[in-house]
């Protein structure tokens, strides 16, 4: 049996990785853009209306943005200390694809990575030139200096892959990461990328991605079939005859790219009591555009609340940029 040491909820996005600054750079696409908020779809303008007593405006300012960047920093040191820490030797990691690999020519909900190895490396400056501003600042923290080969984990990947098909699930399965030309992005993607390099800070163990199409319709997984994703992989990991060490670890969200804390908070509580059915029936309609890659904390904790692990929020930090809430809500939570 596989021992699971530790269990990491983080977000993983570009506001981690700019500068209060540059979070600003993002703003003429929040005004341009149509937002998810609480189920339903709003302009800019709207949104600035409706949140007007929030006083959203003052939780924006670059005062607010500097103290919550910083609120942010301390936090991921926090993460990638226990992640010294502990020390896993491996780590299945719950992430989705955003347009990386996965086009919508071909779209699977699922996808087991089984390949012996997979990579990444720096981007060249023509791709990283079709990422949004603000976006592609932050590609540092996704990708290593060099191009480096990283371990996958094929038989624990195939032994998911076998045991899902003999309990009715049927997972698209890859061996390779695809290139493609003319491509914004080459080699892994951010949801696993940033873990390797913010909180593992390089030094890589093997790992297992899962890649969840949180993001996109029409065929994104509802929370229920993500919960139990995490509770077939925690029975393959509790058959699995090995003494390896394991880190658990969702990663994605948390409200964006409006924020709303009531939801946030809401599924934090949840997780630190361990409350399945809260997780399994949230309205799929509240997790659209970024907030939903909070499926992949529902499918890490599906794979961790039967273990003993547990601990405390190391810290939540509403990164607001805008009056109207847009910006991106930062979650860590570390059970060891
Ligand atoms: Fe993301």
């Amino acid at each position: 049996m596989a021992n699971i040491v530790l269990g990491l909820w983080t977000t993983h996005g570009p506001q981690l990785s700019t500068t209060p600054e540059e979070w600003m750079l993002r703003v003429p696409g929040d005004r341009a853009r149509v937002h998810w908020y609480k189920g339903r779809r709003y302009s800019f303008d709207d949104l600035v209306e409706l949140r007007r007593n929030e006083h959203l405006a003052e939780r924006s300012t670059l005062e607010a943005r500097t103290r919550n960047h910083a609120a942010c920093q301390a936090a991921i040191a926090e993460v990638a200390r226990i992640w010294e820490e502990v020390d896993p030797d491996v780590a299945v990691i719950f992430g989705n694809d955003q347009r990386e690999l996965v086009l919508p020519q071909l779209q699977p909900a699922y996808t087991i990575y089984h390949g012996d190895t997979f990579w990444n490396g720096p981007m060249p400056e023509w791709r990283s030139a079709k990422l949004p501003v603000g976006i592609r600042e932050a590609e540092w923290a996704n990708r290593p200096e060099a191009r480096t080969e990283y371990q996958g984990m094929p038989e624990l990947a195939r032994k998911l892959l076998e045991r899902g098909l003999d309990e009715r699930w049927d997972f698209a399965a890859s061996n390779e990461l695809p290139e493609y030309p003319d491509h914004h992005h080459i080699g892994t993607p951010h949801a696993f990328a940033y873990i390797l390099r913010r909180v593992m800070e390089d030094r890589a163990v093997p790992i297992l991605p899962i890649i969840t199409n949180t993001f996109f319709a029409p065929n994104q997984p509802r929370p229920w079939r993500c919960f139990e994703l995490g509770e077939l992989v925690r029975d393959v990991l509790e058959d699995w005859d090995s003494d390896l060490r394991v880190a658990v670890v969702g990663s994605g969200g948390m409200s964006h790219f409006v924020i709303n804390e009531d939801f946030d908070r809401g599924l934090i509580d949840a997780i630190q009591r361990r409350d399945a059915e809260y997780l399994q029936e949230i309205d799929p309609g509240l997790m659209q555009d970024g907030t939903s890659e909070l499926l992949n904390w529902v499918s890490a904790s599906g794979c961790l609340f039967e273990t003993d692990l547990a601990g405390d929020l190391i810290d939540y930090v509403p990164c607001y940029r805008s009056e109207a809430g847009s910006g991106t809500a930062q979650g860590f939570l570390a059970w060891r």
